[in-house]
């Protein structure tokens, strides 16, 4: 009795690792954060979990809504690279059928090896129809080609299941023009009392509350830009503050050595600081966008700089 318990906990797990759309993220769980997948605040009515599987390799993970038909999230590592972009689409043969099989497929192959209509694709995840002749808006991915690394890793994100209607519009003068959409600048105020009497105005501090998608963006560019000008050596190996993995302890300890071995030796030294302060609060904004422009950073990047620098609109609430 035991045994047949045993052998069926074991062809589930085997039934788990080598399927597709699975009943949980065990198998792919390598492209969350610490192996640990959301708690089910995002999943929707009648989820679906996508190990995302191409050319026998699993290359990111999706939890997809199968009521409405559109992803939730896509979960994977950035590692960007070189590699072509897809010219097909694919769709999620285990979406339709359980026993079809776990590579991600074309409708066109599914529907000439199934004998099955779009129709059928399409009761429980997008298909191309849905994409045709959309107005200002195309297909966004959640998991970037532009991420990946490896023309079987890009070509991978080619799946529907991994798209959401994206307004190309607002996309397009954000990155070519580098105008910022106006819901992601606004910086909402919001007053929170420190201490003392309420009457008085400098007992409030002033809490900025800015759009998060913004933040997120803010965080990528940055990351990039950081490691642009490291590579491109804009940034000194003893500049210790503002980098990541560095400490101002560290710099201490390599001053007081060189300001203690001269001494040491007899010699005189002499020591002359100058306190840059908060660069980004006190040095011309001409300057801060004359260095990265220097270092090679792109004209629609650097829109994003300037726009974020000089118009900062504000709501308090
Ligand atoms: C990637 O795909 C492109 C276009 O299909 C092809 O020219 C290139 O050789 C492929 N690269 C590799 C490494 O297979
Ligand atoms: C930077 O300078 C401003 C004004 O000159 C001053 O109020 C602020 O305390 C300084 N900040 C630091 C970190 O020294």
């Amino acid at each position: 009795m035991l045994w047949l318990l045993l052998l069926q906990v074991f062809a589930s797990c085997l039934w788990l690792g080598h399927s597709e759309v699975v009943t949980s993220f065990a198998s792919c769980s390598q492209f969350f954060h610490a192996g640990t997948p959301p708690n089910n605040v995002l999943e929707p009515q009648n989820p679906a979990w996508i190990c995302q599987r191409y050319s026998n390799a699993y290359h990111f993970a999706t939890l997809y809504n199968k009521d409405k038909r559109i992803p939730a999230y896509s979960a994977y590592i950035y590692q960007p690279g070189p590699g072509a972009r897809s010219k097909s689409w694919f769709v999620e043969p285990q979406l339709i059928n359980p026993t079809y099989p776990k590579n991600m497929d074309t409708e066109y192959s599914l529907q000439k090896k199934y004998k099955i209509t779009p129709q059928q694709i399409g009761q429980s995840q997008a298909i191309n129809q849905d994409y045709n002749n959309l107005k200002d808006l195309n297909r966004g991915h959640l998991s970037p080609s532009c991420h990946r690394n490896g023309n079987n890793s890009k070509w991978s994100t080619f799946t529907l299941t991994n798209i959401v209607p994206q307004n190309t519009a607002h996309l397009t003068r954000c990155w070519v023009i580098g105008d910022i959409p106006d819901a992601w600048s606004l910086a909402i105020v919001t007053p929170s009392h420190k201490k003392g009497c309420k009457a008085n105005l400098g007992n409030y501090r002033r809490v900025h509350l800015a759009s998060l998608p913004r933040k997120v963006m803010e965080q990528i560019v940055l990351s990039v830009i950081t490691w642009h000008i490291q590579d491109s050596e804009g940034i000194s190996p003893s500049q210790q503050r503002f980098r990541k993995g560095t400490s101002c302890l560290e710099n201490l300890i390599s001053f007081d050595d060189q300001m203690t071995s001269p001494v040491d030796e007899g010699r005189g030294c002499a020591n002359i600081c100058l306190d840059f302060n908060k660069s980004f609060g006190t040095v011309t904004h001409g300057i801060l966008m004359e260095k990265p422009s220097a270092y090679g950073l792109q004209r629609c990047s650097l829109g994003w700089d300037r726009n974020s620098l000089m118009s900062r609109p504000r709501e308090c609430w």
